[in-house]
């Protein structure tokens, strides 16, 4: 399973590269309103960071104008992965920028119909929205199943990078599926080290250690 992490602050996306996390970043508007920073200097410096692809999305409505963000966008770096949302005219956007050599990744997907298109237009990467669905009694999870499933039935090469992503189960249960990618926040990564049991039994051999009054070095 890779693993891009989900956020524009350069000091979290540090910390777990450090580690040989990283597998890639994703961005969007909000996570670049969020890092308060300007968007060519912060992916720049991401792309600079990460050995991987690094989703920097585009902002307009129409192709033409996404094709020529795109272009911008893909001037950062190498590893930029022209992020489009999924809309028809996200799509001609997606299939221009695909025959022009870029990766892309085709956001906002809540439907395996939607996915379905997207490999079509040669999408690199297909983002479903997990939690986005789950937010809204759907089933996010089931989503990656159906999407799993239809492009194993065709061989599309277009990646499955589960998204929204909220709790350490989602990663879990979108693993056990075969999903190719996950991209979470850092929080929810680091947050798989977690277990209550390792805590439990932390406590107790750090109780035990002090009654043996020995040291270590
Ligand atoms: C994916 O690329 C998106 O940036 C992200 O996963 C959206 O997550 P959210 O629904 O928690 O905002």
């Amino acid at each position: 399973m890779k693993f891009f992490v989900d956020t524009a602050d350069v000091a979290a996306i540090r910390e777990l590269n450090d580690l040989g996390m990283v597998d890639g970043v994703t961005t969007n508007p909000s996570l670049i309103l969020k890092a308060g920073r300007d968007i060519t200097e912060v992916t720049r410096e991401i792309c600079e960071m990460v050995d991987g692809p690094v989703s920097a999305e585009v902002v307009a409505e129409k192709a033409d104008d996404m094709i020529r963000e795109g272009k911008t966008l893909a001037k950062i770096a190498d590893n930029i992965a022209v992020k489009v949302p999924l809309t028809w005219d996200g799509l001609k956007a997606c299939r221009a920028l695909s025959d022009d050599g870029h990766m892309v990744n085709v956001t906002l997907c809540f439907s395996p119909a939607q996915a379905i298109l997207a490999a079509k237009a040669g999408a690199t990467f297909i983002s479903p929205f997990i939690g986005r669905l789950d937010d809204i009694h759907l089933d996010g999870v089931e989503l990656i199943a159906d999407i799993r499933e239809i492009y194993d039935n065709y061989g599309y090469e277009t990646q499955i990078l589960a998204a929204s992503i909220r709790s350490v189960n989602h990663i879990i249960e979108v693993g056990k599926i075969g999903t190719d990618v996950i991209t979470a926040p850092p929080a929810v990564i680091k947050s798989m080290a977690n277990h209550v049991l390792t805590d439990k039994g932390l406590a107790q051999f750090n109780a035990d250690w002090e009654k043996t009054g020995q040291k270590i070095g």
